[in-house]
């Protein structure tokens, strides 16, 4: 599998951690010196689907490639405004394609699994070019009361078209549930034959140290144990392009690798943890920035709810 194109969207309006003092007690000192989080863009007038569309968009442009060349659409996404149809779905009209598309829902590490996915269809033939995208407005699923997780998080969506190729050497992905230290119920109905208490509208749970110490554990194990499978060094590697949750997660992971800070890429400084959709923005920001050169190879790591961590192995 190869990128032929990658794309991005963030919603228009910007929220600064001063901004937050508005809401609850904190302040950017704190923000700022625990998860590394200046300001993220967050969803107000917009839809999910426009910014998954804009994003799309700029993928298909970004390929040299039109909505009707996809043959399939793999959406990754956690909350949506509609249950059924799916997201994908949506998508599709909007940009115009005609090919089948499906939802997936690997939360923070949705992308990678969703890579994986289209680089299956490519190999068996299913396929020739398949969108893979990834739209998040976790600034929903969080209980704007609750400063230890509203400061976390930013909306928006990136993409990547995919095609025939040998970029992508390997992925690694895994699960071992582990749910009580991230999770999020959702309403649903009930009927006359429920003998269980229904599901109340609830916010994001998070034990954030918990968390904290999967996701550097998780992501060691994984960037590790691909090295050590293609027999990889330090100088290997030009690029480290991690799921952007917190700065000092990052950071642990640059320091427990002995890596050096600048080839771990971040933008969570503007965006905060947008979710799956972080690293697809991430690689379209490093993309078009001209950053990312041929023969460079890239760990793309991610870890999130389940819990569960996808990292993979690209040559450029
Ligand atoms: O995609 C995966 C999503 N989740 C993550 O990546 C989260 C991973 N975890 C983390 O990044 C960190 O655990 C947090 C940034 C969430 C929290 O940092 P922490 O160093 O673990 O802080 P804490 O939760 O232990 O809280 C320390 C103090 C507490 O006050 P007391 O009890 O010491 O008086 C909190 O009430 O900081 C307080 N606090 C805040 N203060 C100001 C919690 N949130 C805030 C806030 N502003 N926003």
């Amino acid at each position: 599998m190869k990128i032929l194109g990658t794309g991005s969207a963030l919603p228009k309006m910007t929220l600064t951690n001063d901004m937050l003092t508005q809401y609850f007690d904190t302040s950017d000192a704190w923000i700022s010196s625990r998860t590394g989080i200046k300001q993220r863009q967050v969803m107000s007038d917009e839809h999910l689907e426009d910014l998954a569309a804009e994003a799309s968009r700029h993928a298909l442009e970004n390929a040299g490639l039109t909505a009707t060349d996809l043959d399939f659409i793999i959406c990754s996404n956690v909350l949506d405004e509609f249950i059924s149809p799916p997201l994908g779905c949506r998508v599709q009209s909007l940009i115009g394609a005609q090919c089948p598309s499906i939802n997936m829902n690997g939360a923070c590490a949705g992308f990678i699994f969703a890579l994986n996915t289209a680089e299956a269809y490519i190999k068996s033939g299913i396929a020739k070019h398949i969108l893979v995208l990834a739209a998040e407005m976790p600034t929903r699923m969080v209980d704007w009361t609750e400063r230890g997780t509203a400061v976390l998080f930013g909306d928006g969506a990136g993409a990547m078209v995919v095609g025939e190729g040998s970029q992508l050497k390997a992925v690694h992905l895994a699960t071992k549930s582990a749910i009580d230290c991230l999770y999020q119920k959702q309403f649903i109905n009930s009927t006359p034959f429920d003998i269980q208490e229904a599901n109340k509208k609830s916010a994001l749970q998070m034990e954030g140290r918990e968390v904290f110490k999967l996701a550097v554990s998780s992501a060691m194990k994984d960037i590790q144990a691909l090295m050590t499978e293609f027999k990889l060094e330090s100088k290997d590697i030009q690029h480290y392009i991690l799921h952007q949750a917190n700065t000092r997660i990052l950071d642990s992971i640059c320091l427990n690798l002995k890596e050096d800070k600048s080839k771990f890429h971040q933008n969570i400084q503007r965006t905060g943890n947008t979710s799956s959709a972080s690293i697809p923005i991430l690689m379209d920001e490093l993309n078009r920035e001209g950053k990312l050169k041929e023969g460079d190879r890239l760990i793309l790591s991610a870890f999130g709810a389940g819990f569960s961590t996808g990292t993979c192995l690209l040559q450029w």
